[in-house]
C-alpha cells in the first residue's frame, strides 16, 4: 500500500479592490445578473460571468423550479449557453458571486459537484485551462484550473 497526497494551490485575496481590473468588471457583470436570478425557493442568488478566448463576455444566473431537480445552477446555465452558442471558442475565465438578502456574501461561493464536472469537461473540450475566481465580499479565492477543484476526475482518458 502506498499513501499518496494531493496538493492544491489557490490564491486568496481579502478585498475586491485588490483584484485585477478585468476581474472587477466581470464581478460587476456577475452581480448584476445575480440580481435577476429566479430563486424563490432558496432565496440564494448566484451570478456567473465568463470571458471567452475571443474576449467576449457572457453571464447567467441560477434558475429554480417547483420540481426542485429541474432547476439549474448559474455555472451550468452559463457554460451550456456559452459552449452551445460558441462551440469553437474556449472559456478562459469564470467569475462566481452569490447574494443573500440582495447582498454579496462574505465567503467565496464554490461550485457544486455537478457544476464541477461540467466545468472540468469545458476545460477538457477546448484543451485550455479555465481560471476561476470565486468571489466573496471579504474573501476571494482564485484557481488556475478545474484540476484544483476536481483532482481525481472522471475524464476522457477513461
Ligand atoms: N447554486 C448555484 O447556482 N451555484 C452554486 O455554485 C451553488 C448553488 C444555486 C442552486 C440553487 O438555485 C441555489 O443556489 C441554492 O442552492
Amino acid at each position: 500500500m502506498i499513501k499518496k497526497e494531493i496538493r492544491l494551490e489557490y490564491v486568496e485575496f481579502s478585498s475586491i479592490s485588490e483584484l485585477p481590473a478585468n476581474i472587477q468588471e466581470m464581478i460587476h457583470m456577475a452581480l448584476e445578473v445575480a440580481k435577476k436570478a429566479y430563486s424563490p425557493y432558496s432565496e440564494f442568488q448566484v451570478g456567473a460571468a465568463v470571458e471567452l478566448s475571443d474576449g467576449q463576455r457572457l453571464c447567467a444566473n441560477n434558475q429554480e423550479n417547483k420540481a426542485y431537480p429541474s432547476g439549474i445552477c448559474a455555472e451550468r446555465s452559463l457554460l451550456f449557453f456559452a459552449n452551445g452558442n460558441y462551440p469553437e471558442t474556449a472559456v478562459k475565465i469564470m467569475v462566481l458571486v452569490a447574494c443573500s438578502d440582495g447582498k454579496l456574501i462574505d465567503m467565496p461561493v464554490y461550485p457544486c459537484g455537478a457544476c464541477r464536472q461540467v466545468m472540468m469537461e469545458t476545460e477538457e473540450r477546448y484543451g485550455e485551462e479555465m481560471e476561476i475566481w470565486m468571489v466573496g465580499a471579504k474573501t476571494t479565492h482564485m484557481i488556475q484550473s478545474m484540476n484544483v477543484l476536481l483532482p481525481l476526475k472522471f475524464s476522457f482518458s477513461h
